[in-house]
């Protein structure tokens, strides 16, 4: 099988980290019987400075009518009226699920391992900026529209499901390394203050949830203030996280704080026909061209993609050199306590591949 991907680098260190990500996927082991072909695509801020627009035409087109998947760097906002072309992108492609992995390895915890992911509906809730604000004898009031539709709430649940299935196919192929024995969904809202908007969130993810072929999943739900808790608490407790766009907003960038670097921890924008690997960090101006950017949440990213290609067997050998690396602790860039650069931290982790 042949995959063709689009590479966005954008900004920054979006540039150094994408190449190694370009790397990963040419190096998998040849029995996996998987090619890739790629193609170089536009966006950013740079971009938008020579072309006006942050988000060319040509690279969505490129994408709709060319590409499997893609792999997105990070882009650098620097002026108002700027939109980010991700968001975009997401609505053209119809992306409608964000993907955050947050997981540890024996030598990067501080005890419990964790290993959860959250997703996000992307489309929205209060995100669908219907604000107004009026003015009235007793001052301004301002008011937002927060919409749930039962498609939206019942597609989001659905790969939540399917996420976990896949997670626990990938653990059964590591035997051994596996955490849990059972997958698990747990749905998260506020309906008990909400009862109508996260009423019908909580109602459509538990009926989504209840198909036949989810039976081997255990679902359960928190309310969202104690999921808050819960997670820092107890993160070792969760494996799928499912949440309303404003909550998964908030809480994929909590849950992220758990594992330390920014550097560590991918994403992916999905929908039902394509995917996009994204690393959660951004364009790190800081650090731009000293070399010395952790490429490992790109290079999870890539796995992300390459699963919800349905090649969970590159996947899982992907997250497994990762997780070697980081045991072995040898080669780690400066946001991780090491001294390693770029180039070491990716040339270890395809010798382990
Ligand atoms: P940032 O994620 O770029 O950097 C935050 C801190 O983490 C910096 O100290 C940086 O050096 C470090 N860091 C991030 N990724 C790293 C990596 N791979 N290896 C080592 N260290 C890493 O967030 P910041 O500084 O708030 O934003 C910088 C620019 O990026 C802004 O223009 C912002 O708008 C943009 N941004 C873009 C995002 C995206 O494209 N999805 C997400 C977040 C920010
Ligand atoms: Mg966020």
């Amino acid at each position: 099988r042949t995959l063709r991907i689009g590479l966005i680098p954008g900004d920054g260190i979006g540039r150094e980290v994408i190449p190694a990500g370009r790397r990963i996927l040419e190096s998998l082991p040849a029995s996996l019987n998987l090619k890739f072909s790629f193609v170089d695509l536009e966006a950013g801020y740079d971009t938008f400075q020579k072309t006006g627009t942050a988000l060319p035409d040509k690279t969505v087109d490129i994408l709709k009518k060319e590409c499997d998947g893609a792999l997105f760097g990070a882009v650098s906002t620097k002026v108002a009226g700027y939109s980010s072309p991700i968001v975009a992108l997401r609505k053209k492609l119809d992306l409608y699920a964000n993907v955050r992995p947050v997981k540890t390895t024996a030598g990067n915890s501080n005890g419990k391992p964790i290993d959860l992911v959250i997703v996000r509906e992307n489309t929205e809730d209060l995100y669908v900026k219907e604000e107004r604000t009026i003015d009235t004898p007793n001052g301004k009031v301002a008011e937002a529209i927060k919409r749930i539709s039962e498609n939206a709430s019942y597609r989001i649940s659905k790969i939540a499901g399917e996420i976990a299935l896949s997670r626990q196919s990938i653990r059964d192929a590591a035997p051994g390394t596996a955490t849990r024995s059972q997958p698990m969904v747990t749905i998260t809202h506020k309906s008990n203050v909400l009862s109508q908007t996260d009423g019908l969130f909580r109602e459509t993810a538990r009926r989504a949830l209840a198909a036949e072929k989810f039976s081997s999943v255990f679902v359960e739900e928190q309310i969202v203030d104690s999921m808050v808790y819960k997670l820092f608490r107890q993160p070792e407790f969760y494996d799928v996280i499912v949440a309303p766009n404003l909550y998964g907003d908030i809480l994929s960038d909590g849950a992220a704080a758990l594992v330390g670097s920014l550097g560590l921890v991918p994403s992916a924008n999905v929908g039902d026909n394509f995917a996009i690997g994204e690393p959660c960090h951004g364009s790190a101006p800081d650090i731009e061209g000293m070399g010395i950017s952790n490429p490992i949440a790109t290079i999870r990213s890539v796995a992300l993609m390459l699963e919800f290609l349905g090649e969970m067997n590159a996947a899982a050998k992907i997250y497994a050199a990762v997780d070697g690396n980081l045991d072995a602790a040898q080669f780690l860039t400066p946001d991780m306590g090491g001294k390693a650069t770029t180039q070491q931290v990716l040339e270890d982790v395809l010798k382990r591949l």
